[in-house]
């Protein structure tokens, strides 16, 4: 039947999880409830506020108007790689910098030295592969909504933070300071470690990035989603049905039935525009064929999922199924 509401606010119906329940008296404690504690204080800063929105301001209007430069959404990870490049990317500076943490713990020799050493190789490599992190995680910054767009400016302040560290910790090193360099290397690993972990809150926590239809494979059998004769060609319908978010469209007779629920962050394609049988998302304007479900445009990574239709008895039924491949090979629906 039809939702009638198809509000950008309604709740997902998959990759959202509900709040735990309290069940053990170690729930109230403040040993598993700070870190949901730090994300609702850090989203209470105003001056974190002004600068998201600020940042948000200029430059959603910027990628706005590069939205099919190819680059970006290159740095987006896309269609191609299958999944954000950003968390992968991420790995490598705290890894070189750690790796300099561990030779300077274990270097014995006093001697002072200046220019260049391993260490100092290490820490270059982590600040040149830090900016490419910093490039794509700006990137992905740009397409997140509310809470999780302030906590993840947090998380880059601390990443710049961390890297500026760096950066003076590799000029003491080459001048020879190497006590100096080797205190502003470990600030900047904690500081790094730190950005980090809100990285890890805004991805397993929030499910940011991360493919919102994954688990979504009802109903499993036909069922009733709308009165055929409710549905005007080449005008979308949102249905529900057995509780899964379906957009129904109609073109020269043929039916299509996709998720509603867009796969990068949860975006009512209903409301979005169509075109050439692809639906755009109407929050960071995401493409999706129709026919099955592949990705056209990202920021998405993932295909949509796509459902088969029939009709029997003045209703447009439709029928659970597995999220389209990425690469079709005979141009067919995989169920
Ligand atoms: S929710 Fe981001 S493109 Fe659809």
């Amino acid at each position: 039947m039809r939702t009638g509401s198809g509000q950008a606010s309604d709740p997902p119906a998959a990759g959202r999880q509900a709040e735990p329940a309290v069940s053990s008296p170690f729930a109230t404690t403040g040993l598993v409830a700070w870190h949901r504690d730090l994300a609702a204080w850090l989203d209470q800063l105003g001056w974190l506020r002004t600068l998201s929105d600020w940042l948000t301001a200029v430059l959603v209007p910027v990628r706005e108007r590069h939205q099919d430069n190819l680059v970006l959404e290159l740095l987006h990870g896309g269609r191609w790689v299958g999944h954000p490049l950003h968390p992968a990317l991420s790995d490598l500076p705290i890894g070189l910098w750690a790796g300099v943490a561990v030779l300077d713990a274990t270097d014995r020799d006093p001697a002072p030295r200046r220019g260049i050493d391993a260490a100092g190789v290490l820490s270059a490599a982590g600040i040149l592969a830090a900016g490419a992190t910093a490039l794509t995680g700006l990137n992905d910054w740009i397409v997140t909504n509310d809470q999780d767009r302030r906590v993840g400016l947090f998380h880059g302040l601390l990443n710049t933070v961390g890297l500026g560290l760096q950066g003076a910790s590799l000029g003491t090193r080459m001048a020879g300071h190497r006590n100096t360099a080797r205190a502003l290397g470990a600030a900047s690993l904690t500081v790094t470690a730190a950005a980090g972990y809100l990285g890890g809150h805004l991805v397993f926590t929030k499910g940011v990035m991360v493919n919102r239809v994954a688990w979504t494979i009802g109903p499993r059998r036909w069922t009733r989603a709308l009165q055929e004769a409710d549905l005007p060609d080449d005008s979308p319908a949102a249905v529900l049905a057995e509780g899964r978010q379906i957009m129904l469209y109609r073109h020269r007779g043929r039916l299509y039935a996709i998720d509603n629920i867009c796969s990068h962050a949860g975006g009512l394609l209903s409301r979005g525009s169509i075109a050439d049988l692809t639906v755009t998302c109407p929050l960071h304007g995401s493409r999706f064929a129709l026919a099955d479900g592949c990705v056209r445009r990202g920021p998405a990574s993932q295909p949509q999922p796509v459902l088969p239709t029939r009709i029997r008895n003045g209703w447009i039924e439709v029928r659970g199924s597995q999220p389209a491949p990425r690469r079709p090979g005979n141009g067919r629906t995989q169920l």
